[in-house]
């Protein structure tokens, strides 16, 4: 893995946001036409995508489907996650692409001086609310949860398939990425000066300490989950429509 880390390194400095501008555009389109296009209800396991299954009003526009009204729910998180944000400055708008200390060192005249930076405004202003985004995930995450434990105690007992395992698989990884927010890790207790000086403040030390520990790999998770949730999508896909069958390790 760290040889890996270490040939990505090495790779010319514009990889990483060409990267990252590919890989969160096929997402964004991918996910998007799935849930206005094929909102379609799955007959034996549920996509991430479209869970919790809601009711949708008939009075909506047809290109409201029933996931849409979930999916700007982790949408809204990943589009104001800190990590994303960098990420994606650097990538579309190359505000600056890279550090800026490298930049001037390879004297790039487009690189933007410390001073012109503005903060974020206009419709950007929006990314503040991570928070409340971090609230709503958060309850997304315990229906996925419950759906990923529906996928083996089903109605004809316990059982373990390729799908249930891939499902797990995606929320452990939706998990790390959502409990590894900096927002939450504010919350459990960066928000506090003295642990010894409040109610459970060893259990509030305890958590943070943890927190901080998966805060450190955010950006790693932040990928690994969107790449776990494609792969679960596509898989129950092809099973959807016939092209695979679901692989049984007990039971099933
Ligand atoms: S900072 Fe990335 S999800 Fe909150």
């Amino acid at each position: 893995m760290s040889s890996i880390a270490a040939a990505w390194k090495r790779l010319p400095w514009w990889v990483e946001p060409m990267a990252v501008v590919f890989a969160l555009t096929a997402f964004g389109i991918y996910s998007l036409t799935i849930v206005v296009f094929y909102p379609g209800v799955f007959q034996e396991y549920v996509s991430p995508f479209y869970s919790p299954e809601v009711g949708r009003p008939d009075w909506l526009p047809w290109f409201i489907t029933a996931p849409v009204l979930i999916l700007w729910i982790p949408l809204g998180f990943r589009a104001t996650c800190y990590y994303y944000r960098k990420a994606y400055y650097r990538a579309f708008f190359w505000d600056p692409p890279a550090c800026q200390a490298k930049a001037q060192q390879l004297d790039r005249p487009w690189a933007r001086s410390t001073e012109s930076y503005k903060g974020e405004r206009a419709l950007f202003v929006l990314n503040n609310i991570h928070r409340y985004f971090l609230y709503a995930t958060i309850m997304v995450v315990a229906f996925l949860w419950y759906e990923a434990f529906l996928t083996v105690f089903t109605p004809d007992g316990f059982q373990i398939t390729v799908a249930s395992l891939l499902w797990f698989l995606n929320i452990v990884l939706v998990s790390a990425y959502t409990f590894s927010c900096h927002s939450f890790r504010h919350l459990v207790g960066g928000n506090k000066d003295c642990y010894s000086c409040i109610r459970g403040g060893n259990v509030r030390r305890k958590t943070y300490n943890f927190v901080s520990r998966l805060n450190t790999r955010h950006p790693q998770w932040a990928w690994y989950s969107l790449v776990s949730l494609l792969a679960t999508d596509i898989y129950l896909r092809l099973m959807q429509a016939g092209v695979i069958t679901d692989f049984p390790i007990i039971g099933g």
